[in-house]
């Protein structure tokens, strides 16, 4: 299902930008945990250049894990069954935890890890996301640090990828289908999600 005719649109968000409020969050996080060490645990692929920013404005005892995860089968949108793709490297009971993620979306990634996560019973679990695209949500879950809100569009850049191509663009912008023949590329198109397993329908694209 693969399909490559799409390319990089409208620059959304610089890397001026993005980095500029990763240091902001840091310095927050390093603000509301102070006297305390954290666990960061980043979301594979898509959280790793957010991650990596954000850590560095991080001024306390901090210790870094990944977890990977994709939805459980062929549906269109993010089923809610999310399968463990590479699981923690280290226990995390009593540990105060915050998950990094690139974008929360539908939210059912992020419901379903927060239940997994909180059964093994951390001091604390908070969420850090880079885009937050509330126009998406089908759970009820907010993320404790957001970088920015998101439009209703799919997202390319600084580790959001469309097919695994475009993470390393250093700043984030909106993906175009390129002309194409009869359809004018204008027709729904499936474009797989960072892990490649899950996709998001991608038909609202063009329309800024
Ligand atoms: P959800 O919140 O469970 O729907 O899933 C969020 C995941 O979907 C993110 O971690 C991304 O991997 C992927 N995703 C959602 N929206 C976008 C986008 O605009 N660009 C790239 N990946 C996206
Ligand atoms: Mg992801």
């Amino acid at each position: 299902m693969s399909q490559n005719n799409y390319r990089e649109g409208r620059l959304l968000i610089s890397q001026e930008e993005i980095e500029a409020r990763a240091q902001e969050i840091g310095a927050q996080i390093t603000k509301d945990y102070a006297g305390k060490d954290v666990l960061l645990i980043g979301i594979l692929t898509g959280s790793v250049l957010w991650l990596a920013q954000v850590v560095k404005s991080i001024k306390l005892d901090t210790t870094l894990d990944f977890m990977s995860v994709s939805s459980y089968g062929a549906s269109t949108k993010s089923s809610g069954v999310v399968k463990i793709n590479k699981d923690l490297n280290n226990d995390i009971e009593g540990k105060h935890v915050i998950i990094v993620e690139d974008i929360v979306d539908s939210g059912m990634t992020l419901e379903y890890l927060c239940k997994y996560l909180s059964g093994h019973e951390p001091a604390s679990l908070k969420i850090c996301t880079m885009l937050d695209k509330p126009s998406g949500r089908r759970v009820e879950i907010e993320a404790d640090y957001i970088g920015f809100e998101a439009p209703d569009a799919f997202l390319i850049g600084y580790g959001l990828d469309a097919d695994q191509r475009f993470r390393n663009l250093p700043y984030i912008a909106a993906i175009e289908q390129e002309e194409s023949g009869e359809n004018g590329g204008n027709t729904e198109q499936e474009i797989p999600d960072s892990d490649g397993t899950d996709t998001v329908a991608a038909t609202e694209m063009l329309l800024w």
